[in-house]
């Protein structure tokens, strides 16, 4: 498998960042905000969705792994590493990369629900509209993706090509 063309621009991805980070801005307005990053795929949307967010906001990072083959989720869900803050009565944002079946923040939200947050919602950069096993009730989506498989901006292949400022196809070599 090798890199191929671009599928969503540096620019297009940080003018959706942009617009999703003034929607939350508006939303959470006079609300204590806490982000929380699912790693490791969420860290390059946390950090410039962050920047485009006015209103005063605490971070923390959960990370998680799906066990199974490098380009298809196993729906099995291991938190590698929890919240260091205790969620009950705030307010939670969680933050991912990309939902592809649903079932890592299906997961995710049933395990942090039982914790009382004021509120728990889901910013996502990307959303594989074509393959979502389980429905996920998404506040805040930059764009909507068909199946095919992407990197870069925090999405790998075997690890590599998360630094990529776009997104891109992967293709046959
Ligand atoms: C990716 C992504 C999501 C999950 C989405 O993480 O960051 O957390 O898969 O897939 P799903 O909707 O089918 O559950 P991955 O497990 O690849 O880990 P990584 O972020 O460390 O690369």
């Amino acid at each position: 498998m090798k890199v191929g063309e671009v599928l969503i621009s540096e620019e297009q991805i940080q003018s959706a960042l942009a617009e999703m980070g003034a929607a939350i801005s508006r939303d959470y307005e006079g609300k204590d905000l806490l982000l929380v990053g699912v790693l490791k795929g969420a860290f390059m949307v946390m950090a410039d969705l962050a920047r485009n967010i006015t209103v005063p906001v605490e971070f923390d990072f959960m990370a998680v792994s799906s066990y199974g083959a490098a380009t298809q989720t196993s729906g099995v869900v291991r938190i590698l590493k929890d919240l260091d803050t205790e969620i009950e009565g705030r307010h939670v944002l969680i933050i991912e990369d990309i939902i592809d079946s649903g079932l890592t923040l299906s997961y995710l939200l049933k395990s942090l629900k039982v914790r009382k947050p004021a509120s728990l919602e889901v910013a996502a950069l990307l959303r594989k509209v074509d393959i979502q096993r389980v429905p996920i009730d998404v506040s805040y989506t930059g764009f909507e993706i068909g199946s095919e498989f992407v990197v870069g901006y925090g999405l790998d292949y075997a690890g590599l090509y998360r630094n990529l400022p776009h997104v891109a196809l992967m293709e046959e070599e």
